[in-house]
């Protein structure tokens, strides 16, 4: 794919404290010349999104931008609520604080989507699973589950039962944003959840979920089948409370082996999408694996409307192997976030570019890392917001 990007102007972005911005250079405008990469546009409807206007393949000016984990401990104004309120619990399910932090990148920088701040394990205490996410240590399953006995325990989730404050949240969110960003809701696969509330927690090596689905894969099965009709639902949940897009993340199931794939994460991720279009045809759902290069073309057997890339893929090659019908999302390297103002602006233009005009959705290949500098975080979306076809 050729595709000619020039910069019209350079600037150099000055240092950003968690207030308001003062005054702001003009960042880097790129006109990309793009040949046909991605399916013909259609005509913008103006009162949308421009994430919604991107991803269902209408002519966009640029694409729309936000950040995984844009909430969250790089932010000063977030480490503020945390000395207050200790509790990663806490501040993930009160109203108040939810929409304040979700709110916090907004405020700051404006981005393209605004994130539900909660987490993919919120649901679990709602299907009688124990859970906390301890500083330090990260997401903690009480009594990780082992045994059919044990699978047997866990109830099917109802979101308007056990997570109120999420759809109270997403109401006031679209209230606040207003259509001049897509309000996002996420859940996680259930292979992702599986091997989370299997292992315990965290973990590196994923022996006892593989323990699990290799010597006695009815029992996995049997919990996918609960977190695969649990998720749809609270997809639904959150899209009939005012999410406009639907992030899954099946983070782990690329320590999956392919045939492994796709016996225990794809038929589990394409029964959500399908369950989900019932309802909600036109709800853009949005797929994320990390590292999952050795799988994206199974990734878009899903059903899904955007296949989220990590930075270890060429987004050329990854949005040649996609194809045009997809719309993809990413993929800069977190890392760069480390990086020179001028190192960033090109790792910028270098994904923009080579994803081609339309159906795409700039973001990073995974989370904000802690400890990014919030200028760095600043330059990334002025960058972003500058750049036309
Ligand atoms: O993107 C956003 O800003 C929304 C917020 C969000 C959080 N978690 C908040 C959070 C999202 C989208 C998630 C998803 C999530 N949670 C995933 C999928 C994304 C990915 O990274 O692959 C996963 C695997 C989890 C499970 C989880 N929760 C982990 C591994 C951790 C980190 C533990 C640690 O301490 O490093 C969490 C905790 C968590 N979730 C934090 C945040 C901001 C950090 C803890 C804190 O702020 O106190």
């Amino acid at each position: 794919m050729s595709c000619i990007c020039s910069i019209n102007s350079i600037s150099s972005f000055s240092a950003l404290s968690s207030s308001p911005r003062k005054s702001i250079p003009k960042p880097p405008i790129v006109h990309c010349s793009l040949p046909g990469t991605v399916a013909e546009p259609k005509t913008a409807s103006v009162a949308e999104p421009l994430l919604l206007n991107a991803v269902r393949g209408e002519n966009v000016e640029r694409p729309p931008v936000w950040l995984m984990r844009q909430a969250g401990r790089y932010m000063k104004s977030y480490q503020t609520i945390c000395e207050k309120y200790p509790s990663f619990r806490e501040r993930s399910e009160n109203v108040d604080l939810v929409v304040e932090i979700s709110l916090q990148p907004w405020n700051v920088f404006k981005p393209d989507g605004v994130i539900l701040f909660s987490d993919i394990l919120t649901p679990l205490s709602g299907m009688n699973i124990p859970f906390d996410i301890v500083k330090g240590k990260g997401p903690v399953i009480f009594n990780p589950l082992h045994t059919a006995a044990d699978v047997d325990q866990v109830r099917e989730f109802v979101p308007e039962e056990s997570v109120p404050y999420v759809g109270k949240s997403l109401t006031i969110l679209r209230k606040e944003v207003d259509n001049k960003a897509a309000v996002l809701g996420f859940v996680g696969a259930p292979f992702t959840l599986a091997s989370y509330v299997v292992e315990g927690g965290s973990s590196k090596h994923f022996s006892k979920i593989k323990r699990l689905a290799f010597s006695e894969p009815k029992v996995l099965h049997t919990l996918l089948q609960k977190f695969a009709t649990s998720m749809a639902k609270y997809i639904q949940y959150q899209a009939k409370n005012g999410a406009q897009a639907v992030q899954i993340f099946d983070s782990w199931a690329t320590e999956l082996s392919p045939v492994d794939f796709e016996e225990f994460s794809l038929p589990y991720l394409k029964q959500i999408v399908d369950t989900v279009r019932k309802t909600h045809p036109n709800l853009p759902l949005i797929l994320y694996a990390s590292g999952s290069g050795g799988l994206l073309e199974r990734l878009a057997l899903t059903g899904v409307d955007v296949v989220s890339l990590d930075w270890t893929v060429d987004m050329a090659e990854g949005r040649r192997r996609l194809g045009p019908n997809l719309a993809v999302q990413g993929n800069v390297d977190p890392g760069v976030l480390f990086g020179s103002k001028e190192f960033i602006t090109n790792r910028i233009n270098d994904v923009v570019r080579k994803a081609g005009k339309g159906k795409h959705i700039l973001n990073l290949g995974h989370g904000i890392i802690v400890g990014t500098p919030e200028e760095n975080v600043a330059h990334f979306f002025e960058v972003a917001k500058g750049i036309r076809y």
